[in-house]
């Protein structure tokens, strides 16, 4: 049994592959944290709590004895404030007399065998989850706290519902999803920082006295800093050491906190942003916050982003799509932006038939007056004036060409020069009296309304409907600003964020669900909300605008630290390339977006007779390796951040395959002799790598390297299959 509660000691014991949570209920009735690590016994390990040297505490209401008599002193699963503990707090709540306290202790618990969902928002699937029933000592505001452990997988998932049963409106002035304590403070960070077109990039910081805090205000979990942190021991790398990571699944503006008091131990925490959130909660309501998701990892880095990658495809990805085959598209946004008719796309289309490119997406630009991104959205109407004849001939010549047929959205969106905000200006996000502030000429809808919800998901089903499409890229090209919606009360005003994430899932749910069969990606002006929550919609997400090869081995590098190679698409472009200027080869584009759900995204008339003809090989190549970019296990090499190099393998569950891809930035003369060394083979297989001709054991390939070339090349790719070698025909 994965959950165990020792009824002698009061102590509950989660067990998931490799880890073990332990916590109890104290002799305040508080459920004190002991352990989370690698899998111990099931031990009673209160001998090992201590208040480290004299204390200077409040303590507990009703308790007077010395020594561990504080809740300042309590390793916390919910941390309460009010009554002396003075680290961050996970549950604020303002009761109508202005009270702001709180202290909940043990009220009751259940094993659930199947893992409940969280009211409005995607959460992982499976595993045995603990429910755990805490009370305020002072209201009857009651809070359950899940965790849910896996068999197969080192992962932990939590979050908490609140519920107010006091007869009276209550406010929430913080709701975050998790406590977590560590037992010391000397721990690194790890997240991921970006920008548009330079998303997520590793960054590593001690934890120091005081809090280290990552968030998102802009509405979206961002391209600033993603929902994720990482925390390490100092001398974790790649393959050795301790690793916690924590992802949040949340779309919204988010908060991660690693707090280091007085105490020598550490105090992680978050969830829902609480700045400028405030949730009014009537009685008999509930309030959910979103899950995160809490990977263990004894040998460093990479076995905590498998463990994400298993834990995301296995029970977080939509399962119509997640293993299979996804479409290799041809996708028209920098080969013509605006710019293009029928006549302009099938050239695009003629150049590629037959090569394995498989779909054809026909990116923003084809409805309403958008000859611009100053006009047009909302409008989900074909130009006919660009698409003579309608949508329908694009797709009909589409399928005489043995393509599929995608269409990008934005439906989240609206140009004020467009029919919806002229008929419905109140519809766009909006403080009234003050000029709001346009980004790419666009404003956001308030979809915390139903009617607007309402009008979005007709208008982009009625397309869907009428005609025959099998792709959609659902783009949110902006950040959210004037955060205010004209149905809101003033009282509710700070709900706004929230309800807008709440929104967003509610059309996720009716525009995926009610089309099953349409394969839907995320984008955000690239990789803007490249998330678990928005992962369970959409099975792939542009990673990045930026499709230059160095920096997709960046980007790409980044995102694998939580996201599996199936979520991240992936395109080829033309050169030299429209974000950063820089020219790399062509094969070396194509190997690098190989790496990922691969496509194609450039003027196919403007490429060489060469280039059209390589098209075909590439596209075979990456049919070869596709299972392994679907289900293998990623094995980071060469870091590009740090390294002139880049370099991956992804090895099969059998072992039995791998794909390596190794990257040379600049080259250099008299450069040092350069090999890499590959990770996750067995090392008693004998494999033949085709590229070399050779066969030889794994033990050998792992310590021995695989060579490099010298070349005059910069920006060149290596790419080595291994095959074992008795499955080699
Ligand atoms: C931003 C996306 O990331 C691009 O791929 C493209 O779809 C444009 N938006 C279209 O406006």
């Amino acid at each position: 049994m994965p959950v165990f509660y020792d009824e002698q000691t009061k102590t509950f014991f989660l067990e998931g592959k490799n880890l073990s949570y332990v916590f109890g209920i104290n002799a305040a009735g508080f459920p004190e944290h002991y352990y989370f690590g690698s899998r111990i016994g099931r031990d009673d390990l209160r001998y090992a709590l201590g208040v480290g040297g004299n204390s200077a505490e409040a303590c507990v209401p009703g308790m007077t004895d010395s020594g561990r008599n504080s809740y300042n002193n309590y390793g916390a699963e919910i941390s309460s404030y009010g009554s002396g503990d003075y680290h961050e707090c996970s549950l604020q709540i303002l009761f109508p007399n202005g009270c702001r306290l709180n202290e909940f202790r043990y009220h009751s618990h259940r094993i659930l065998e199947k893992k409940p969902g969280i009211p409005g928002m995607p959460s992982l699937q499976g595993g045995t989850t603990l429910l755990l029933t805490v009370k305020d000592k002072n209201s009857e505001v009651y809070v359950d706290l899940y965790y849910t452990v896996y068999e197969d997988i080192a992962v932990l998932c939590r979050h908490m519902e609140v519920h107010n049963r006091t007869g009276k409106t209550i406010s929430l002035l913080r709701a975050y999803s998790f406590t977590l304590e560590l037992p010391r403070n000397d721990y690194d960070v790890l997240t991921l920082e970006g920008a548009w077109a330079d998303e997520r990039t590793p960054q590593r910081i001690p934890m120091h006295h005081g809090v280290v805090s990552i968030d998102s205000k802009t509405g979206s979990s961002s391209a600033r800093l993603n929902p994720f942190m990482a925390v390490l021991d100092r001398n974790t790398d790649e393959y050795n050491g301790n690793a916690i990571g924590l992802n949040l699944v949340y779309s919204g503006s988010y908060v991660l906190k690693a707090e280091v008091g007085s105490k020598g131990s550490a105090r992680i925490m978050g969830g829902i942003n609480d700045f400028d959130f405030q949730w009014q909660l009537c009685d008999g309501e509930t309030f959910a916050t979103p899950e995160v998701v809490m990977v263990y990892s004894d040998c460093g880095l990479n076995a905590m982003s498998r463990t994400f990658h298993d834990a995301y495809r296995r029970y977080l990805i939509n399962p119509r799509f997640v293993m299979k085959h996804r479409p290799v598209v041809i996708n028209n946004w920098e080969a013509t932006y605006f710019n293009f008719d029928n006549e302009r796309l099938m050239g695009i289309i003629d150049v590629v038939k037959g090569s394995g490119i498989d779909t054809f997406v026909l990116d923003d630009g084809w409805f309403g007056a958008r000859a611009a991104d100053n006009a047009g959205l909302g409008d989900w109407i074909v130009n006919t004036e660009k698409l003579k004849g309608g949508l329908h001939t694009v797709i009909e010549y589409c399928h005489q060409s043995g393509m599929k047929f995608g269409l990008w959205f934005e439906p989240e969106m609206v140009n004020p020069d467009s029919n919806l905000y002229r008929a419905h200006p109140d519809w766009a996000i909006h403080m009234p009296g003050m000029e709001p502030a346009l980004s790419r000429n666009q404003m956001v809808l308030d979809i915390t309304r139903t009617e607007v919800r309402d009008y979005i998901v007709e208008s982009v089903s009625k397309i869907l409907r009428e005609n025959d499409i099998d792709y959609v890229k659902w783009d949110f090209n902006r950040v959210l600003t004037e955060n205010y919606s004209i149905a809101l009360p003033p009282e509710r005003q700070q709900e706004f964020h929230h309800r807008y994430a709440l929104g967003l899932y509610d059309l996720c749910e009716r525009l995926v669900n009610g089309f099953p069969s349409v394969f839907f990606e995320g984008c955000a002006g690239g990789g803007a909300r490249f998330d678990p929550a928005m992962l369970h919609y959409f099975p792939q997400i542009w990673t990045s605008d930026d499709t230059d090869a160095y920096m997709r081995t960046r980007i790409q590098y980044g995102t694998s630290y939580c996201y599996p190679l199936s979520s991240m698409s992936c395109h080829t472009s033309i050169c030299p390339n429209h974000q950063t200027g820089r020219t790399t080869p062509f094969t070396t584009r194509a190997d690098i977006a190989h790496l990922g759900a691969t496509g194609y995204e450039l003027d196919t008339t403007k490429m060489t007779k060469e280039e059209v003809a390589e098209v075909a090989d590439q596209i075979r190549a990456y049919h070869e390796m596709e299972d392994l970019i679907l289900d293998g296990e990623l094995f980071r090499l060469e870091d590009p951040h740090v390294s002139n190099y880049f370099a991956v393998a992804v090895v099969s569950r059998d072992k039995t395959e791998a794909h390596i891809t190794a990257f040379r930035t600049l080259c250099y003369p008299n450069d040092e002799v350069k090999r890499i060394y590959p990770r996750g083979l067995c090392e008693e297989t004998r494999y033949f790598i085709r590229e070399l001709g050779i066969t030889l054991s794994g033990a050998t390939i792992m310590k021995m390297g695989l060579l490099l070339p010298n070349t005059t090349t910069d920006f060149k790719t290596f790419v080595f299959h291994l095959k074992k070698e008795d499955s080699v025909h």
